[in-house]
């Protein structure tokens, strides 16, 4: 059975590791919504964080997955959005804190930072980890964000 819908989203330099992401999140039994884009062909990241944006704001995915090259500048055009809590990281460790302390519903990466062992690890930590509640959710409701 199907653990939900994880929308993965990339701009030419995130392509590859977005494909090799696609086949580890279906491989945790998740659906993947592939918001492109589909070839490493020169594209602008900012469209492609607010495809993600979109799409978390109408529910049709729970989480989401952005790359590009550094992962800045796809987080901040995700961010922009009112129903993003976009996290970039670094680590497993990162990704695993965005979620317990900042119930982030998006996980970015840099496909010229991180390479695919790391980011594979990094998904795994988003996918499996809860928001710890408590004492974060009043910080994150001040964050004004949700979907
Ligand atoms: C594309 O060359 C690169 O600028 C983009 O992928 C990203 O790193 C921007 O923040």
């Amino acid at each position: 059975m199907s653990q939900g819908t994880i929308a993965l989203a990339s701009d030419h330099a995130g392509f590859a590791l977005k494909q090799v992401l696609a086949e580890h999140v279906r491989a945790q039994g998740y659906e993947v919504m592939d918001l492109g884009t589909h070839t490493p062909d020169s594209v602008d990241y900012p469209d492609y964080g607010t495809a993600m944006a979109e799409a978390i704001a109408k529910g049709a995915a729970e989480k989401g997955i952005l790359v590009c090259g550094t992962g800045i500048g796809i987080s901040i055009a995700a961010n922009r959005h009112h129903a993003v809590r976009a996290a970039l990281c670094h680590n497993s460790s990162t990704a695993r804190l965005a979620r317990q302390h900042n119930d982030a519903n998006v996980l970015a990466l840099g496909a010229r930072i991180v390479g695919e062992e790391v980011a594979k690890d990094c998904v795994s930590a988003f996918l499996e980890t809860a928001f710890e509640g408590g004492r974060h959710a009043g910080r994150v409701a001040k964050l004004g964000s949700g979907a």
